[in-house]
């Protein structure tokens, strides 16, 4: 393989990227976001990755949740806040269900560039180019808000850096007060499921004042006010992210400057195209979506070309099949990575597969389906004797009605009433805690059976 530049995915057939029409302006763009600072760097991607390789082996579990798209003008300190304190809500509830640590990874500060199943939107006989993330154009349908306009990766890059701030402030102010445990789960409390919720957090309760009894509290107190919070987003604008990638001056190696991981989507895998070739030469973990359409074949390829040196927890496998559709891809897909003794995290997205047209006619996904996945997801690794590492979710702070279901049932005719995303469909705060309970269940018996087999 020819060595890698930052600028190789240029020479690459390339998909889902904008046709910038004014050259000079994306010149003069580059030109200024490759002086500015990269926003993380290569020891925290480090760090990740070994977190990351944990995971792949059962040692600890992956959370990674966030918006589809962010927006410009939805950027505020309260949304980063909630979506931050229900992730840190929901981590430590899959914590007392894995019983390892739980690595943190927010599709934040960077995930504003969007693949679309059509270049082009047609609303009452008028065709114009789809709205392709704020990084890129406006989702206004007028024919000027959708020109692609290279400034925007300079606010983008000013959002990311801001957001990223505040994350990182927030990593070591005890956000998510774990003993505020019992008050997570009050908006459930109305129905009858929400009871081994209420257990569940009885025995986090419990836990808490055992450790505090014993004195643990008070020394560890430090442990649970500060986390690791990693951010990652799609790295589909190739022009952005090649100018954030810098030498890393202790091991000469690349580092996407942009986010802590980057990943390839469903639509962009392509092995001999532009984003495998960008991704493959950077030393940040890398996620690799896995669809229905992935073959065995190009999964071998891809594998060996992202993670040439088969290193754990570079490689990040996020599979995202469609609730009832797991049993047919993810076994044969778990048979390519053991004939390669490929190193990857398997990690669950149940929410690509299952965006379904609501009969209101809002892209919504039911919450049984996202739940069926997950449990497909687990009953298979359960089956083949590997690892699930983790969940990939599309999850807001917010208290939006953009999913249906959940214990406090939206329902399509309630779609409307707070539907802000300016892409897919994002579980609320509730949704997303109730899930989390839900993630933890099947953890907390996916153990008890490997207790039991050891012990048998
Ligand atoms: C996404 O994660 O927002 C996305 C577009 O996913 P996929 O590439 O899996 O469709
Ligand atoms: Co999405």
């Amino acid at each position: 393989m020819t060595e890698w530049q930052k600028s190789g995915w240029r020479a690459k057939p390339r998909v889902q990227m904008p046709d910038y029409t004014d050259e000079a302006k994306l010149e003069a763009v580059e030109a200024q976001l490759s002086k500015y600072p990269p926003l993380v760097f290569a020891g925290e991607a480090r760090k990740l990755k070994k977190a990351l390789g944990a995971a792949s082996r059962g040692d600890a579990f992956l959370l990674q949740g966030g918006d589809c798209a962010e927006a410009f003008d939805q950027f505020s300190a309260n949304a980063i806040r909630d979506t931050f304190k229900v992730m840190l809500q929901m981590a430590m509830v899959l914590t007392f269900g894995a019983k390892v640590p739980v690595v943190k990874v927010g599709r934040m500060a960077g995930q504003f560039a969007k693949p679309r199943s059509a270049p082009t939107e047609v609303v009452d006989g008028l065709e114009l180019p789809s709205y392709r993330g704020d990084i890129i154009n406006e989702l206004a349908f007028t024919p000027e808000a959708r020109i692609p306009d290279p400034a925007k990766m300079l606010q983008a890059y000013t959002q990311a850096a801001a957001t990223l701030n505040l994350l990182r402030a927030f990593s070591t102010g005890g956000y998510a007060d774990v003993h505020q445990v019992h008050q997570w789960t009050l908006g459930f409390t109305d129905r009858e499921e929400s009871e081994k919720y209420r257990d569940m957090a009885n025995r986090i309760s419990d836990t808490l004042d055992f450790m505090r009894a014993a004195g643990v509290d008070s020394d560890r107190a430090h442990t649970l006010a500060t986390v690791d919070f990693y951010t990652s987003h799609e790295s589909l604008l190739l022009e952005y992210e090649e100018a954030l990638t810098r030498q890393d001056s202790t091991s000469g190696k690349w580092l996407a400057g942009s986010g802590h991981m980057i990943w390839i989507g469903d639509r962009t895998r392509q092995p001999d195209g532009a984003h495998v070739e960008f991704a493959r030469g950077v030393l940040n973990p890398v996620g690799l979506k896995c669809g229905p359409t992935t073959t065995a074949e190009d999964l071998k390829v891809l594998m060996s070309k992202l993670n040439p040196e088969n290193e754990a927890g570079k490689l990040t496998l996020i599979a995202r099949f469609g609730a009832g559709k797991v049993g047919e891809h993810l076994p044969r897909l778990i048979k390519a990575v053991a004939e390669e003794g490929a190193n990857v995290t398997w990690v669950c997205d149940p929410m690509h597969g299952n965006t379904i047209k609501s009969s209101t006619g809002y892209k919504t996904r039911p919450f049984d389906l996202v739940l069926r996945e997950v449990r497909e997801f687990f009953a298979i690794h359960n089956a083949e004797g590997t690892v699930p590492g983790g969940v990939h979710f599309e999850m807001t702070g917010q208290d939006v009605t953009e999913c249906t279901g959940g214990v406090r049932a939206v329902s399509e005719e309630n779609l409307s009433d707070r539907y802000h995303t300016a892409c897919d469909p994002r579980l609320n705060a509730s949704q997303s805690l109730e899930l989390a309970f839900l993630v933890a269940e099947e953890l907390t018996s996916r153990r008890e059976a490997q207790v039991a087999t050891k012990a048998g």
